[in-house]
Formats: C-alpha cells, structure tokens, sequence
C-alpha cells in the first residue's frame, strides 16, 4: 500500500458555515444531490445468503427490499406494488418463499421482480403482467458489502476503482458479522464523518485508545476525494484495540507485516466508515435521517473459521468500540449544540484535521454545482 505522511491543512482552511450542519434545507438538497444519486453502502451479502432471504432499508425517503434472486443475483427493489402502490414488505428482515407477495390484493412478484400472478386482471383489456415488474434501484457488491444506488444501475466500478483490490489482504469478502449496535445520534452526519477522520480529539476524549494507539501516529493514504483516510500505528506488536489491548484471533487473511502494527480508517462517501484491525473488521453503516439527527449502525466482522471456534467472543472489541463510540457520540452532540448557536463562526482546522478540510472540498462542490 504507498503512504504519505500527513498531508498538512490548505492555509486558512476553516469549518463549515453552521447552515450545513443545521438547515432542514440543506439536509433536503443533500438527499437530492448526494444520497439519490451516490452507491449507499447498506449491509452485507452474507445476510442473504440464500435466494429468497431479504432485509429491507429506507435511505433518502426511499425503502429498499433487498432480496436474492434463484439464480444468486441480488436485487435492491422498490417496496411499492406496481398495482396500486402499496408497501409490500414491512419485516425489517427475513425469507420470501419463493415469491414476493403484496398484502392488499396478492399480486405476486418472483424474486427476480417480475409479476407472476395478478389476481383476475387477466380480463382486463391491454393488461401485460410482463409490464409490471417491480422497479429496481443499483446494486453493487464490493468486498461482501452491498451498495444500491437509487439513480443509476452501472458505475459503481468507476467511482470505486481507487479502492477495489487495495485490502485484499484481509479478505473482507469473506468474513461475517457477529455482532451490530445501533445508536442513535442527535448531530449531522457529516461530523460522523468529520469526527472519524482525525484524531486531534483522541487524548481527550479516548484515553484508552490512546494507551493503545498514539493519537499522533495517523498517516494519510487516500488524502483527496470521496475516500479518505490511513492509519494509525499500535504501539505494540501483536496489540489490538480491545478491551485488554491484546487478542487471541489470528490475523484475518494474508495481513502480515507493518499491517500487524496498524490499524486502518477509511471514510467511504457517502455512507461507509470502514476500520481495518489485524483480527477484525469494524464497520460503521452511517444513516443521515435530519440535519440533526443520524442513525449509526457499528457492525464487527470476524473470519467465520475463528468464529467457529469453541469460545469465540467478541465482546472485547465489542465493547472497546462500544466505549469509543459513545465518547465521539458524544462530542459530536456537543458540537451540533455549538452550532445551533449564534455565537459560532467557522473555526480553523489544525494540521491534524486535513482530511476534513479535504472533506470539504470534495462535498461543496457536489453541493453548489449547477
Ligand atoms: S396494491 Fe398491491 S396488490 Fe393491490
Ligand atoms: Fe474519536
């Protein structure tokens, strides 16, 4: 992997004007904008491993399901009926039977999303059952995760190719998810996103991940565009972030060498935090739902033989992360009451908050094109 150091903040760099962290507008214009027409990460294909099984997920006012069809292919549909335009599905997750059903009169979609069976509408003149499939959003699968987009079926090779094959070596494709926590935050996503990308903050607000990880060590590798992030370094070999700082997992994959002292942070644009531990993997699954209001989901992945183990428990990075989180839960409230006063101005970003100033720079322009 190339690395760079720290790439120091533009000069005079500031944070943001508060309206984009407060205005019920411009959280309106980024559903437009970025949340309509962005890959969403939303979950792991693992959870639909066979055809049939679903979850479903709203992003951007839209609910998804997201099924598998006979032949393996994913789908993220539409939860419309092509009737009358009824919800059909309200589980949050579970199995199709073979066939997806609309509650209100029973028109029958197969899993590939085209109608099946339409009670009587046979006599109805011009009636084409071929006509009303369900409508679909994208779908990409990428390293295990699944992406939808709610505007474009294709692209999602072009806009990834700086990051497909580069963490190969922990074959995150193949792993699977233990353990998700749900937290609900009272801030805007965007200082999710900020937060997660600099660890100025990190000998105040995380002690214990500080004994474990200098705060300074973070290197940069990706420093401009819609990824952002590198790593930081343990400060022992053979460490992890746990709870006891040490872990009986082996490495996932192939990750040998200076990935053994590391740990990975990735900012994905516009929905995906991703934290590359030698043993384990952590997402964060980022859900804007207002200007002040964001839903987290933090999941961990482990490689399914280790979790196969007699005795395998997570709880230790569970529960270190649990405690990280709500510490930079925390602060990030904090800061959305800070900006909901008049008193604020933007500030300067310190050197150590390049990546949020490069933030910046990848978001405003989205936001202002014509
Ligand atoms: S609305 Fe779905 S079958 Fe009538
Ligand atoms: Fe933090």
């Amino acid at each position: 992997m190339q690395t760079t150091f720290v790439r120091p903040n533009a000069a005079g760099a500031r944070t943001l004007p508060a309206s984009w962290y407060t205005a019920p507008e411009v959280f309106a214009a980024e559903e437009e904008r970025i949340f309509r027409r962005a890959w969403l990460c939303v979950g792991r294909a693992e959870t639909i491993r066979n055809p049939g099984d679903f979850f479903a997920v709203e992003r951007a006012g839209e609910s998804l399901i997201v099924t598998r069809d006979l032949s393996g292919v994913v789908h993220a549909f539409y939860n419309v009926c092509r009737h009358r335009g009824t919800r059909i599905c309200t589980a949050p997750s579970g199995h199709f039977q073979g066939s997806i059903q609309c509650p209100y009169h029973a028109w029958t979609y197969a899993l590939d999303g085209e109608l099946k069976v339409a009670r009587n509408m046979a006599e109805v003149s011009g009636f084409d059952r071929s006509e009303y499939p369900l409508k679909e959003a994208g779908v990409a699968l990428w390293e295990g995760f699944v992406f939808v987009n709610l505007a474009s079926r294709d692209g999602f090779e072009e806009v990834f190719e700086p990051l497909i094959g580069r963490f190969a070596p922990w074959e995150i494709a193949s792993l699977e998810t233990a353990r998700s926590v749900n937290y609900e935050l009272a801030c805007n996503w965007k200082l999710v996103f900020m937060n997660y990308s600099e660890c100025y903050h990190c000998p105040l607000v995380h002690p214990q991940l500080d004994k474990l990880s200098p705060s300074d060590s973070g290197r940069n590798d990706l420093s401009e565009g819609p990824f952002l992030g590198g790593y930081s370094t343990m400060r022992e070999r053979g460490t992890s972030l746990t709870t006891t700082g040490r872990s009986s997992r082996p490495p996932l994959g192939s990750v040998g060498g200076e990935q053994l002292d590391r740990v990975y942070y990735y900012t994905i644009f516009p929905s995906l935090l991703l934290s590359l531990h030698p043993d384990y993997v952590m997402v964060h699954y980022v859900k804007p739902v207002a200007a002040d209001r964001t839903e987290v989901v933090c999941a961990f992945l482990f490689d399914p033989r280790t979790m196969a183990r007699p005795g395998f428990d997570p709880a230790d990075a569970v529960e270190f992360w649990d405690l990280t989180n709500r510490q930079d839960w925390r602060v990030n409230e904090l800061t959305q009451l800070g900006l909901r006063s008049r008193a604020y101005s933007p500030g300067p970003y310190s050197n150590a908050e390049g990546l949020l100033s490069a933030f910046d720079r990848h978001y405003l322009p989205i936001m202002e094109a014509q």
